[in-house]
Formats: structure tokens, sequence, C-alpha cells
């Protein structure tokens, strides 16, 4: 079945490209300085910062991922973004999340209701948490497609049963009656992703989504979730672990270490020559992927408390490259031009856009030239 059949385009307004038919003048998520607090046994003078100045650029038609350990601040960035987090307890404490020019971190409720489901798709680590344990399936996915997309009962159901065959489940005219605990952890998880895209959304924020499915079927939902924001034009971002998913998929990647976001740029780039310790230390403790020649090697330690972070780099009492100034001082960003096998130096580069940059938060960085032949 064609993608343009299983996802009917839906028109789309202002500048648009003649081929491809999506914007292409702006980025469709730009977020800036985003800062989520959690304080500590809700002592707001004692805030543990989850994310912290948190940057990073979305464009349509890309997927990019968010990658780093368990407790790095993964989740909390992306349910801040719909504004899902519970409050209280957590604070967003500054920063903007600009989509498509309007800021998610102050629209009103009412414009983030129309938001989400419709022009954002979410789909959350935990499928369990949302879906209704008690609304079997084909009617949790046909109430959003006709909210959304307006169709009739019986075109939500077979659009229903077809997007669950998109997501590889076997039976699907069966399948819409079964209630959630009747599924796999896997088909939950396929479920899910199908409501997120069912409603043809420009975004789509998928956190671990492919964590219980096996390989060949993990292939074919992120080759499905390619495929479609290839022909829609649309966005994905996608938060992992798992450095074969971000291969598989992603245009640009961020990895995040405490909160913080430490190395940023083009995916096939960072994988092949990555410039921070932390992303070398999750490359080297994946197997299969690069250092092949090194038996894998486990980063010593532990992310560390939410509430005991260290001075200085986070990442120093784990580095093996540590030097005096990094338990002193937090290294800046610093950036290189990606593509012209630039030198990391400390400037800002422009506001409007980021792709073409490297980034790297380290003091190793200053002065390190990015490998020329892993650009590109
Ligand atoms: N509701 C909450 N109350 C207090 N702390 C929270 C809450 N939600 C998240 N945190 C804390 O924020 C930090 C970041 O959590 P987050 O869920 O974003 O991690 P993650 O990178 O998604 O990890 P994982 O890979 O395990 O999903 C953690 O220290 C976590 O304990
Ligand atoms: S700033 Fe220092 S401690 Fe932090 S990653 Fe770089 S070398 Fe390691
Ligand atoms: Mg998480």
């Amino acid at each position: 079945m064609g993608m343009d059949s299983f996802f009917p385009r839906r028109e789309r307004s202002s500048a648009v490209s003649p081929v491809s038919g999506f914007r292409t003048d702006a980025p469709l998520l730009r977020v800036r300085d985003l800062t989520v607090g959690f304080p500590l046994r809700g002592d707001s003078r004692h805030m543990g910062m989850a994310v912290d100045g948190v940057n990073f650029t979305l464009r349509r038609g890309a997927v990019l991922c968010l990658v780093g350990e368990s407790g790095c601040g993964k989740s909390v960035t992306a349910l801040s973004l719909l504004r899902l987090l519970p409050s209280p307890p957590a604070v967003i404490l500054r920063g903007s999340a600009h989509f498509e020019g309007q800021d998610l971190l102050t629209a009103s409720e009412a414009e983030l209701r129309h938001i989400r489901g419709n022009r954002v798709g979410m789909v959350f680590q935990d499928p369990m948490t949302a879906l209704n344990p008690v609304m079997r399936v084909g009617r949790q996915m046909t109430e959003g497609l006709r909210l959304h997309r307006r169709l009739s009962a019986s075109a939500a159901k077979e659009a229903a049963e077809r997007i669950l065959a998109g997501v590889g489940i076997a039976d699907p005219a069966a399948r819409i009656f079964d209630f959630p605990h009747q599924m796999s952890g896997g088909m939950r998880q396929r479920v899910m992703i199908g409501m997120a895209i069912a409603c043809d959304p420009d975004m789509l924020i998928a956190d671990e989504p492919t964590t219980a499915l096996d390989v060949t079927v993990q292939k074919r939902i992120l080759d499905l979730l390619r495929v479609r924001i290839a022909v829609s034009g649309s966005a994905l971002l996608l938060i992992t672990h798992d450095f074969g998913v971000v291969a598989q998929i992603a245009d640009d990647v961020a990895v995040m270490y405490a909160g913080r976001i430490v190395e940023r740029g083009a995916a096939a780039a960072v994988l092949a020559g990555p410039a921070h310790p932390y992303t070398v230390g999750l490359l080297r403790s994946r197997p299969g992927m690069r250092e092949r020649k090194h038996r894998l090697e486990a980063i010593p330690g532990a992310v560390p408390g939410l509430w005991s972070r260290p001075a200085g780099c986070a990442f120093h009492p784990r580095c093996s490259g540590a030097r005096a100034i990094c338990a002193r001082e937090e290294p800046p960003f610093f950036a290189a031009r990606s593509d012209k096998g630039g030198v990391f130096a400390a400037f800002l580069p422009p506001e409007t856009s980021d792709s073409g940059w490297r980034y790297c938060r380290c003091w190793l960085a200053e002065g390190m030239r990015i490998d020329k032949s892993a650009e590109t």
C-alpha cells in the first residue's frame, strides 16, 4: 500500500516547496533555553534541574534523536514541550519552544488541546499510561480520528484497521475489539504509534517507542516513520538510548547528560566522529557500532542525582579525560561548522539555523578539528 493512501495528505498552508509540498522556510520546532526543575521535597529553594538550558531545532522532513542514559532528562524534555508534566512538582523555569512560530510553553490550555493529538502526536514511554484500560483499542483510535479528522464512524473504523495493519498487527479487524491488556507490550506500543500518526500530525514526539519490539518489527516501524516523514513533510523527535536506532533513522542527534545537551549535530557525523567524551563512552558501550577493536566498555559510575549534580562539568567524576578546570567550571558550547571540516571554537552561531553546525560542551573540544571524513 502506498504511503499516500495510508496517510491521506492534508492541505498545508503558507510557503510550500513545489517538489515536496511542505514548508521549508522555517524550523518546525525551535527550543531555546528550556529549563525544568523539580523541588527537593517540595522546597522550591532546592530545585533539581531535570532539564537545564536545552536548545535544539527540529526541521521539517527530519528526524532528531535525543539520546542519553536513564535519568538524563529525555522524557522531561518531551513532556514539557506539550506541558504534560505534573505541575507541581515540575516547574518550567525558563525557555521557549516555538512550534511554527507559536510558543508552546506560553500557549493557552485551549490552544494546547487543539495542538495535542491534532498537530503534534505523542507516543509515551509507557503505553499503559496513555491507553484507556477499559476502552477497546479500536474505539480509542476512532475517537481521535472522528474528533480531529472529522471522519464518519465507518470511515474511522476502516482507517483504524488500516493503521493497525500498517504497524504490523495481524488480524486488525478482530484486534480492534481488544482491550489494551489483551495485547502484548509490543502490540500496545504499536497501537500507540498508530494512534499518534493517525491524525497526520505535523510533528511526532516518540519516547522510546520501540523498546518492546524485536529488531524485525522495530525496523518495520522505523521505516514506516521514516517514509511518513518524507512523504508528509512532518518531523519526528525520537527519544532512544539505542544508537542502533539513531543509525537507522536519525538525521540529527542530540546527546543529553544530566539535564544538558552535551553534543549535537548531524547523526552520521556524530556517530562516525563523536567529539564529547560522553558520546564516545556511549558508543563504546554499544555492541557492534564503533570501536569494534575494543572490548565493550561501560562508562564507569552513574548519572548523578537530580539534587546532587557535581560542580563544573557534570560528567567529570566519570570522565577519563577530566582536567582540573572540569571540576571547577562548566564548559560552554563550542561550535564548529560541520560542512567545512571546521574547528571547535567558543562562539555562538547564528540563532536562526542550527543545521550545518556541530556543538560540543566539553573543555577538550576547543580547537579540536572535527573529523573531515566523518562529515556529509
Ligand atoms: N514527577 C517527577 N518528580 C520528581 N522527579 C522527576 C519527575 N519526573 C522526572 N523526574 C526526574 O527528572 C530526571 C529526568 O527524568 P526523565 O524521566 O526525563 O529521564 P529519562 O532521560 O527519560 O530516563 P529514562 O531513559 O529512564 O526514561 C530524573 O532524575 C527523574 O527522577
Ligand atoms: S569538560 Fe572535562 S570532564 Fe567534562 S567531558 Fe570534557 S573533559 Fe570530560
Ligand atoms: Mg524517559
